[in-house]
């Protein structure tokens, strides 16, 4: 973890923004930790940093975080880093959706960024151009590490799969304009960020809202560490709700009842102009539209996707 980060994070259990985590390192080169912990002087809970990777979340996310299927299996790593970057190897049919998500940073800020569900890293970067500093979060290992090997090795090579257990290497630099060293990565909880409140200038929940167990309190989460002036959020998601991964109760759209009843786009925009609701200080809706994102699975499998953005700013 590298140590620019020490100060900047608290547990995510007391979320008490006033404590921040105190660094007991084991191993350390001059600007990361390698080996040791963080530790909460108000609860003593120790949150680990392995290799470099901080896991900075509270005990019932654990089982998330270890599971080896979903996002931190081998297959969703080679789909995510060809959806990331295949435009930096000339992948035949890469998608240009991440440049079209990191156009809504256009202006440069003073400040940090956050990018919430960031995956292998690719949006974290591009907030690097018009930031201090950017930080992505993620629940998955292994889309963590990757990122990481990314920010140190400024390029990319991996095994992209072509069908079944057929891989074939892929590689290339990234783009030397991302500011490597102004980026950092660490596993953390969309629901329970280990940052202080108004931490952050801008902040990005991308394809993310419908994939946690309560999206209402992600929002919240988001809101908490937004500035309480001048913030940008830039939110986007496809809204392909499903009962296998939350409770329609708890859905923000895709249902004919309930507070939530009609689209999700519609309700979350509805959401950002109300000044009662988890937007607070409320928010003012600069851009909308929608990108068209792709995720190549196999040579002969891929996902377009919809998602649906907006990007909001409080003054
Ligand atoms: C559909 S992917 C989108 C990733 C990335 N934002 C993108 O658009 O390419 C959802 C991401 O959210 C992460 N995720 C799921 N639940 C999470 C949680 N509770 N906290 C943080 N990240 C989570 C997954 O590991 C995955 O990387």
């Amino acid at each position: 973890m590298k140590k620019w980060l020490i100060g900047a994070l608290i547990c995510p259990q007391c979320r008490d923004s006033d404590i921040v985590l105190e660094p007991d390192i084991h191993t350390q080169t001059d600007d990361e930790i390698i080996e040791g912990r963080l530790v909460c002087s108000q609860c003593s809970q120790a949150y680990e940093i392995h290799e470099g990777i901080a896991v900075v979340v509270p005990e019932q996310t654990l089982p998330m975080i270890q599971d080896a299927t979903g996002y931190n299996s081998f297959s969703m790593l080679s789909s995510y880093l060809w959806s990331h970057y295949s435009e930096f190897f000339n992948g035949p049919d890469a998608t240009d959706a991440y440049q079209r998500w990191a156009r809504t940073f256009d202006a440069q800020r003073s400040g940090w960024a956050l990018d919430i569900g960031c995956a292998v890293g690719r949006l974290t970067f591009e907030m690097t151009r018009t930031h201090d500093r950017a930080v992505g979060v993620d629940t998955s290992i292994s889309f963590v590490r990757a990122a990481r090997e990314l920010a140190e090795r400024k390029q990319l090579a991996f095994d992209l799969i072509m069908e079944g257990q057929i891989t074939e290497k892929r590689s290339c630099d990234l783009d030397p304009a991302f500011g490597f060293d102004q980026a950092e990565f660490i596993v953390a909880d969309a629901m329970a960020l280990p940052f202080p409140s108004r931490r952050f200038a801008t902040v990005s929940s991308v394809n993310i809202l419908e994939k946690v167990p309560d999206p209402l309190r992600h929002l919240a989460e988001a809101n908490r560490v937004m500035h309480e002036k001048e913030a940008r959020f830039l939110f986007s998601d496809p809204f392909s709700w499903d009962e296998t991964v939350n409770s329609p109760a708890l859905w923000l759209g895709g249902t004919n009842e309930g507070a939530f009843n009609g689209f999700g786009m519609d309700n979350i925009c509805k959401l950002f102009q109300d000044p009662e609701s988890v937007f607070s200080p409320g928010f003012t809706i600069q851009d909308k539209g929608q990108v068209l994102w792709k995720i190549r699975k196999t040579r002969n499998l891929w996902e377009h996707i919809t998602s649906q953005f907006v990007v909001a700013e409080r003054k």
